[in-house]
């Protein structure tokens, strides 16, 4: 990546998200005091970015079939002959577990006449992959098996007609693709994540809650959404009580991974009066209290972070019986955020424990399919609960009608989705170039742009 000349970034003089979880005088690991802060220039991104179909075929040409792309948790694939489709635009891949407990992934098309073996988003489990169409079958393991009437295709030998194969990558129980023929290693496209999610072990998690979310917008637009805590003043304002948003911290460390950290059990600066410990603790422990009665009472010498992050290292270890004996403070609560280009955002810490997948829907530049899992960890002893199933949502209904999530959260989720369509519009009847960022707070945005125009112009 070409870096401009570097700026002195200014930074807020309100307290930093690393002063404010240094103050209980609890331990942090070392890769949450890391700072990676990047000025990547200042110059406007255009709106045709979002709007172009020209543009979005150059994505799909040239970055959507190079980049490594989480496709379903190890655990949507358990058994031998379980599969899992995942799609990109008109790309379609064949997730299969053969017989030997290995995943393999298949171009989803038929050799014979190109027929799909499965339809796009389905699951499932079969002994052989059978094209519904003619019948002609492979092995798990992708070998020609059986062409009907085989004395008329004298042609089609094994040797030519084995399925051809998509590179497979698994790392923390997540399966990627990755549509290139020569892509690079998988660990060397996360690098830093496993070393800085080690302690998180996500290959021990379940699939708790997985919603699906329709959006009229670009699929850039939607992550954008996602990755700045900049936008909390005005959209989630209900937030500034129990989180902080101007300290928030923003890291690039490579081509492919940023991240924000943001302290919780605190309160924004901009909030007056400031609540009190006792306070927040109540805010953001709301339900908790009749079952926990003393517990959640901030002691002299406590913080509202010390007794919340106790508070859930109890509560969630029982409700999934686990010992959450582990984590730091800050591993439980705060919200150190990770983006994978091109668009996977992974939260790893305990209490709000989420993936996001951001994808357009087909080849349409303005829609955008969104999804939100809930990794909660799997318990110590015995087989987790096998992965929720997704929840679809339309582009106008409400995260609150899920079952099992959380209104408040559905709320929250509500709002960040409710501008989208506005902003997408917006890029269109603007009579201006295009968007103008933050230095520091929306460099993440910037990061995005500048490593796929890498892959555009490779
Ligand atoms: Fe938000």
């Amino acid at each position: 990546m070409e870096e401009p000349k570097a700026k002195p970034l200014a930074r807020s003089s309100t307290p930093s998200a690393q002063e404010l979880v240094h103050r209980d005088g609890r331990p942090v690991p070392p890769v949450f005091e890391l700072e990676s802060p990047r000025f990547l220039g200042d110059e406007d991104i255009p709106f045709a970015r979002y709007t172009s179909q020209d543009f979005f075929d150059e994505e799909m040409g040239r970055m959507w079939t190079r980049t490594w792309q989480w496709a379903c948790r190890e655990e949507h694939i358990a058994d031998p002959g379980d599969y899992y489709v995942y799609e990109i635009g008109p790309h379609s891949v064949l997730i299969v577990r053969d017989a030997n407990g290995e995943i393999r992934a298949y171009v989803n098309a038929c050799l014979h006449r190109g027929t799909k073996f499965r339809s796009g988003g389905s699951d499932g489990a079969f002994s052989e992959i059978r094209c519904p169409f003619h019948g002609w079958t492979w092995e798990l393991d992708g070998s020609l098996k059986r062409v009907p009437y085989a004395w008329d295709a004298p042609h089609v030998n094994a040797r030519d007609f084995a399925l051809p194969q998509v590179a497979v990558g698994l790392w923390g129980g997540f399966v990627f693709i990755n549509l290139d023929e020569d892509p690079p290693p998988l660990s060397e496209y996360l690098a830093p994540i496993p070393e800085h999610l080690e302690n998180f072990d996500l290959s021990k998690r379940f699939v708790e809650l997985h919603i699906e979310k329709e959006l009229d917008c670009n699929w850039k637009a939607a992550i954008e959404a996602f990755i700045e805590n900049y936008h909390t003043q005005e959209t989630h304002p209900q937030l500034l009580y129990g989180s902080d948003d101007e300290g928030t911290q923003y890291d690039v460390f490579t081509d492919h991974v940023s991240r924000f950290f943001c302290a919780f059990g605190v309160s924004s600066p901009s909030i007056d009066p400031q609540p009190t410990e006792q306070e927040l603790v109540d805010m953001m422990l709301v339900g908790d209290r009749s079952v926990l009665g003393d517990a959640v009472k901030v002691k002299p010498g406590e913080t509202a972070r010390i007794v919340m992050a106790r508070v859930l290292r109890q509560t969630l270890g029982e409700k999934y019986a686990t010992d959450l004996g582990r984590y730091t403070d800050t591993e439980m609560i705060d919200v150190s955020q990770y983006g994978l280009f091109p668009n996977m955002v992974l939260f790893p810490q305990l209490s709000l424990p989420m993936v996001y997948r951001f994808r357009p829907i087909g080849e349409n530049p303005n829609r955008t399919l969104f999804e939100l899992l809930i990794l909660r960890p799997a318990p110590d002893q015995g087989r987790p609960p096998p992965p929720a199933r997704p929840h679809r949502l339309k582009e106008r209904d409400s995260f609150t009608t899920v079952p099992g999530f959380d209104t408040n959260l559905g709320e929250v989720y509500d709002q960040d989705t409710g501008n989208l369509r506005a902003q997408q519009e917006g890029f269109r009847a603007s009579r201006k170039h295009g968007a103008t960022l933050l230095n520091y707070q929306e460099v993440r945005i910037r990061h995005l742009h500048q490593t796929l125009d890498d892959y555009l112009q490779q």
